[in-house]
């Protein structure tokens, strides 16, 4: 299948463009690289063996996206494109709203012009919003966000619904992603936060790479086992097969929503010391205040991806760690 991957040089489209290229696809990569990087499509090239047909273009960009469909000829869109930071949605809402909403909105109108209707979206755990009990199950309807960034990923959500209700030749899938970390087993691609981390993962691996003094554990006085909030972390290369599993759903008309998660919560505290027995390396950490706007738990129901895309999250904790440590090594400033 002929796809095309927005977004396809950030952490999950890069990871997600490496197995398409292995399972036989062929991928077009359209990137503005305003968080994502030329070399990580490089490093595609150097695991897969194959060239990436890669565009520096931007999704809000209606003439490139034109162009895009003109010149290939797309099956189907996985669309990673949009920002991810959920503090700075909160400072700045309109490039959030910009960026994820209307990019998509452009993105969806120049498929329309196209005749591409096969989107497959990166959603959130985030939707399902600050009231839900857990595990969180698809049937459940999305729930009050409490930032920019989560209420633009619900936004987009109903959006490609009404798509779908006003025309049944489109056929979206959306996917909810709870926690991906970890990185590429060879250590050439993984995640590459500009500035200080806001995600746990990368921050503890910049600790233990030495790039930081301690790791700030934001609570510890949660309803957990241990007090620190609970999170469902997920391989990236599990989410990346998760995104193959999904293509055949594409086929089929109508909207379909699928969590991506392995099912079990970890607590803050679990990973810090699961990173250190597994690489040997010590990470210093202090217990400072609750960060605002924090659930204290959360994990995936992920029976409905099991059974019928018929994927599970298959790589542990360990792994996901381990993976994470080899590419800060390898790459302790990312790709710069
Ligand atoms: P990322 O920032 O590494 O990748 C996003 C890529 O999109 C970057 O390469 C960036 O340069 C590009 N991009 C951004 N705006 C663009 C635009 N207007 N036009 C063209 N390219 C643009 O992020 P990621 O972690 O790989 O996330 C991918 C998607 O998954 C995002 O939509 C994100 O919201 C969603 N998601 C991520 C997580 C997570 O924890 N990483 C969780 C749930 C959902
Ligand atoms: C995990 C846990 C922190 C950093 C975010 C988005 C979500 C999704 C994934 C896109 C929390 C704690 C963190 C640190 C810490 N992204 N923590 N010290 O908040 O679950 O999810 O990323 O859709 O929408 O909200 O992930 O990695 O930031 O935090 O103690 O320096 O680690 O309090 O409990 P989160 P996270």
């Amino acid at each position: 299948m002929q796809v095309l991957v927005t977004g396809g040089a950030g952490y999950i489209g890069s990871h997600t463009v490496v197995e398409l290229l292995q399972a036989g696809h062929s991928v077009v990569v359209v990137d503005n690289l305003c968080n994502g990087s030329e070399v990580a499509l490089q490093r595609i090239e150097k695991i897969t063996g194959q060239s990436v047909r890669f565009i520096r273009a931007d999704i809000r960009d209606r003439q490139a996206m034109d162009g895009v469909f003109s010149r290939h000829d797309i099956e189907t869109v996985i669309h990673f494109a949009g920002l991810k930071a959920v503090g700075e949605s909160v400072s700045r809402p309109l490039d959030y709203y910009e960026n994820n909403f209307y990019g998509t909105l452009v993105l969806c109108q120049a498929m329309e012009a196209a005749g591409v209707r096969r989107l497959v979206f990166s959603s959130s755990a985030t939707v399902y919003g600050e009231e839900a009990p857990v595990p969180y199950v698809e049937t459940m309807p999305r729930g009050t966000t409490s930032n920019p960034y989560g209420t633009s990923k619900a936004m987009v959500e109903k959006l490609l619904e009404d798509l779908v209700s006003a025309n049944a030749r489109w056929s979206v899938v959306l996917l909810r992603y709870f926690n991906p970390i970890g990185a590429h087993p060879s250590g050439w691609l993984g995640e590459c936060p500009q500035g200080i981390p806001n995600n746990l993962m990368p921050f503890i691996a910049q600790v233990a790479v030495g790039r930081r003094e301690r790791l700030s554990i934001f609570g510890d006085d949660y309803p957990t086992a241990d007090g620190t909030c609970e999170r469902d972390y997920l391989h990236v290369v599990d989410l990346a097969l998760g995104h193959l599993k999904a293509l055949p759903a594409v086929l089929e008309p109508g909207v379909s929503i699928y969590n991506l998660g392995t099912g079990q919560g970890v607590s803050v505290l679990a990973m810090v010391n699961s990173f250190m027995r597994v690489t040997g390396v010590d990470v210093p950490y202090l217990i400072t205040s609750r960060r605002a706007g924090d659930l204290p738990a959360f994990w995936a129901d992920a029976g409905k991806a099991r059974r019928k895309l018929g994927w599970t999250a298959e790589r542990g904790l360990d792994d996901m760690l381990m993976d994470t440590w080899r590419w800060q090594c390898k790459n302790p400033y990312g790709y710069r």
